[in-house]
């Protein structure tokens, strides 16, 4: 992996105000940021501001405050250059955790894939579009029956090879994933993970892999934050931070993950988080080499 900084947020803030009396701060000050061919995973409980990041971060909403920088450029400011915003959407692909209502249901896997391609003029002429196809319908694990399908067609596991498709499509430098298995069977989440596990190996893209449940992302993930309540509690290598987890609320995250081993579950202790001890305006401090706890 190179150290070459794909994105960098710094500071990010995202407050949402609902009426005079009430502002719901989603994101409240979150840095991090992410190497080429890096899997970073972001985890925490729902309301936590994990999507909010996503969503930031790809400019669906302007940043109340801080910076995005995708490749060096900042992408944060409310008005871009219609060419920053192409390489964006080129370089820069979302999945969502709902593929069924990402996908237009009126058009075909083939025209689903293809929109990109053509859009960003990436194919010569038919025979290479089909050539693309079917190429990239193999690479996610499916054969060319399924370019005249249309997605309310197909289960929820071939959608999300579809649209994982129609994201290497464009070879982007930045792959960021909302939850993207958390609507699947159990059976076929570790499918997907697999597949994006090999892509990413293949591809090299970067990865920003949010999800709710740390076991599920740990063997993909270098490296890992946990965030809780608009802010980043700790950053970690995977490894690093399932061994030496060093904020309380990420103990009790851990305390919270099975482990295949009986007589370890038996006499684990569960560890409660008291969220009235959550220190939300400190600073993220290395408190190790490359591992960084809120203080
Ligand atoms: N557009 C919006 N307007 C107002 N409040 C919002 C908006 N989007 C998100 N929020 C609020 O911001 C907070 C963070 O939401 P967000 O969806 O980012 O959390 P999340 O970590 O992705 O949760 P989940 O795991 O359930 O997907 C929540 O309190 C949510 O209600
Ligand atoms: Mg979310």
């Amino acid at each position: 992996m190179s150290t070459e900084e794909i994105l960098r947020v710094c500071d990010l803030k995202q407050h949402f105000r609902i009426n005079r009396d009430l502002t719901i701060k989603a994101v409240d000050g979150v840095t991090f940021q992410i190497n080429r061919g890096e899997v970073f995973g972001l985890v925490g409980e729902t309301g936590s501001g994990k999507s909010t990041v996503a969503r930031t971060i790809m400019g669906i909403y302007p940043a109340t405050d801080g910076e995005v920088y995708f490749r060096g450029n900042k992408i944060s400011q409310k008005y871009i250059s219609r060419e920053s915003k192409k390489d964006i959407h080129k370089n820069m692909q979302i999945i969502f955790q709902d593929s069924a209502a990402a996908l237009n249901p009126r058009m075909t896997v083939e025209q689903i894939i293809a929109e990109p391609l053509k859009i960003n003029r990436l194919i010569k002429d038919k025979d290479d579009l089909q050539n693309r196809l079917k190429s990239l319908l193999f690479e996610v694990g499916l054969d060319e029956t399924y370019k005249t399908k249309y997605p309310p067609e197909i289960s929820g596991g071939q959608r999300q090879r579809v649209t994982i498709a129609r994201c290497l499509s464009t070879s982007p430098d930045l792959i960021i994933a909302d939850e993207p298995i958390a609507s699947l069977d159990v059976s076929i989440q570790a499918q997907i993970i697999t597949l994006f596990q090999r892509l990413q190996r293949e591809h090299q893209f970067s990865f920003l892999l949010i999800a709710h449940d740390l076991s599920i992302i740990k063997f993909i993930c270098n490296r890992i934050a946990v965030m809780l309540h608009g802010r980043i509690v700790e950053i970690a290598s995977a490894k690093e931070l399932f061994a030496n987890p060093l904020h309380a609320y990420t103990q009790s995250l851990l305390s919270a993950v099975p482990v295949p081993d009986p007589v370890y579950e038996r006499n684990k202790k569960r560890i409660d988080y008291n969220i009235e001890d959550f220190n939300k305006g400190g600073d993220l401090i290395e408190a190790l080499p490359g591992h960084y706890v809120l203080k």
